[in-house]
């Protein structure tokens, strides 16, 4: 026990000598560090996100300066309030920090965009865990049993925890950012069409951080951790298939094929985006391949494509919202093998050439979804 307490103050100097807050949380949460750093959460600042530095680079500039701090960078600061953008270590270490997250209280719904409204407790954690629900740990506690043998620690000694805020469980903690991004002319430039009702089997937090093996602490040991490199586009893409279905339906000269959407919001919804579904025929020894299908919007401004921060219409829209039916206009046969694979490009050839992205091997990558087989 007296061992523990010339520890930790010891410990704490230490911590507050690093660079950026979310490195302090590292010392004791170092799987979901690693994984937070490759995350899109990370990755969300001009520094650290090619994608977004062009799309930045090619947005107007006018007096209001950097207004994309407030998703992108929130926990600097100085960028949301003064709309300057500095290269600093905020940027490119936590745009969008540890205790960003963990301290929205609540999210306030705008016309524009909703904001998130942030607890001013410091080091007083919201979080989702059901067996706890209804509690709230106030301090660090030690048992000691068998003189000191076997120690075992209660909660956390460098912060305190609150397992009440409802917006941890429905995935409302994620719609002050994700549930829509107005530009000027009162247009969604993202239409995720993200809604969350209470009787969804899935949230934004059960699909997007599945638990994960590994202890979420290294003072306790947990078997699995909420997985903080989000599964989307960038990690754990495959995995993502299985809320995904296909159904195919024959008729005589043509088939169609149906693609599910099992989350509550439009797939591929992001300005640019382009979804990809790609139909192929193994009859016999012959491989038919079938045009390609692309899911994805076209914005537009009286009649003709626009940028997304110019639109004030959608030209073209074959995203996928609950159900999309794609007909293909060939017959199946009998031993026909039809394989169906579903993916995912950062932004459509278009995109890539409106932002010049041109040299980015990245932006084009096809990233599958799902690959199904059906036989005839
Ligand atoms: C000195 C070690 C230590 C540091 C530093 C630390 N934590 Fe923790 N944290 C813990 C411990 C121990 C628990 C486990 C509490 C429990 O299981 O009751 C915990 C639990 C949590 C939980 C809730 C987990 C759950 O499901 O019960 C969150 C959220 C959290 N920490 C966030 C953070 C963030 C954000 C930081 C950085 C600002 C941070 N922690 C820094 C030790 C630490
Ligand atoms: C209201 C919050 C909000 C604001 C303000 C905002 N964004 Fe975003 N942005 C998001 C969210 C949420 C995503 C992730 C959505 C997705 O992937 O579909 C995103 C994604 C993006 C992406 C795609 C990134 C990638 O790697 O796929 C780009 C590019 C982007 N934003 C550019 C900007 C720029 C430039 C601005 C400022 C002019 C801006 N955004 C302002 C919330 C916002
Ligand atoms: C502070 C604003 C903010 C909050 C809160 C937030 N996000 Fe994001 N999220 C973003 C931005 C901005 C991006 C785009 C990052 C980029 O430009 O690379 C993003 C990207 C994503 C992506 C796309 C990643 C990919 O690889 O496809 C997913 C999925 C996502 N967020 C899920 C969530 C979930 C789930 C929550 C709630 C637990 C959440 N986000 C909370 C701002 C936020
Ligand atoms: C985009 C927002 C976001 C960011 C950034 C974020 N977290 Fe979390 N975190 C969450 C949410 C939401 C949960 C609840 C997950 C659940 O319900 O399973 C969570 C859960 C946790 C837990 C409990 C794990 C579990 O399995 O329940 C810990 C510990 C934690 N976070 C620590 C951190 C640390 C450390 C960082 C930075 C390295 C961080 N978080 C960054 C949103 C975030
Ligand atoms: C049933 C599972 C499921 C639920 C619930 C869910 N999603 Fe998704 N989400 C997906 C799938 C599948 C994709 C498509 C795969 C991809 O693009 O990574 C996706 C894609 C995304 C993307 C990337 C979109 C793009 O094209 O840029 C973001 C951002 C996102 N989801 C955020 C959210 C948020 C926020 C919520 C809560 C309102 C949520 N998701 C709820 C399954 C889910």
């Amino acid at each position: 026990m007296f061992k523990y307490l010339f520890i930790i103050p010891l410990l704490f100097n230490t911590l507050f000598a690093l660079s950026n807050e979310s490195k302090v949380c590292q010392k004791c949460h170092p799987i979901i560090y690693d994984e937070y750093y490759g995350s899109s959460h990370r990755k969300a600042s001009v520094y650290n996100n090619p994608l977004h530095k062009a799309y930045w680079d090619k947005h107007p500039k006018d007096e209001k300066g950097y207004t994309c701090a407030k998703c992108h960078t929130p926990t600097d600061k100085k960028s949301v309030e003064t709309g300057v953008l500095t290269d600093n270590t905020i940027q490119r270490e936590e745009p969008i920090s540890c205790v960003f997250c963990h301290t929205i209280k609540e999210v306030d719904e705008g016309e524009m965009s909703n904001t998130n409204i942030s607890s001013t407790e410091k080091r007083d954690f919201f979080t989702a865990e059901k067996s706890k629900r209804g509690s709230h740990t106030a301090s660090f506690k030690t048992k000691s049993s068998w003189f000191g043998l076997v120690k075992t620690t209660q909660s956390s000694p460098y912060h305190k925890i609150d397992y009440n805020n409802e917006n941890y469980y429905n995935g409302n903690v994620c719609m002050g950012c994700h549930s829509h991004t107005n530009n000027e002319h009162g247009f969604d430039t993202v239409m995720l069409d993200a809604m969350i009702d209470k009787d969804d089997k899935n949230s934004c937090i059960s699909c997007h951080m599945p638990q994960v093996l590994g202890s979420k602490v290294t003072l306790n040991d947990s078997k699995t951790h909420a997985y903080h490199g989000i599964a989307g586009i960038y990690n754990r893409t495959r995995e993502m298939g299985k809320y995904v279905d296909f159904k195919v339906a024959q008729n005589s000269k043509s088939f169609n094929v149906s693609v599910i959407n099992q989350s509550n919001h439009a797939l591929f919804g992001q300005a640019f985006r382009e979804g990809v579904l790609i139909a192929t025929i193994t009859r016999g020894s012959k491989t038919i391949e079938l045009p390609a299908f692309s899911f994805t919007r076209i914005l537009g401004d009286e009649g003709k494509e626009a940028m997304p921060w110019k639109a004030t219409e959608t030209l073209k829209d074959t995203l996928i919202y609950a159900k999309k039916e794609i007909p293909f206009n060939i017959s199946l046969q009998k031993g026909d093998r039809l394989t169906l694979t579903l993916g995912v490009k950062l932004v459509t050839k278009k995109g890539e050439k409106a932002l010049g992205l041109k040299n980015d091997p990245e932006m084009r990558k096809f990233r599958v979804l799902k690959v199904e087989h059906f036989e005839f």
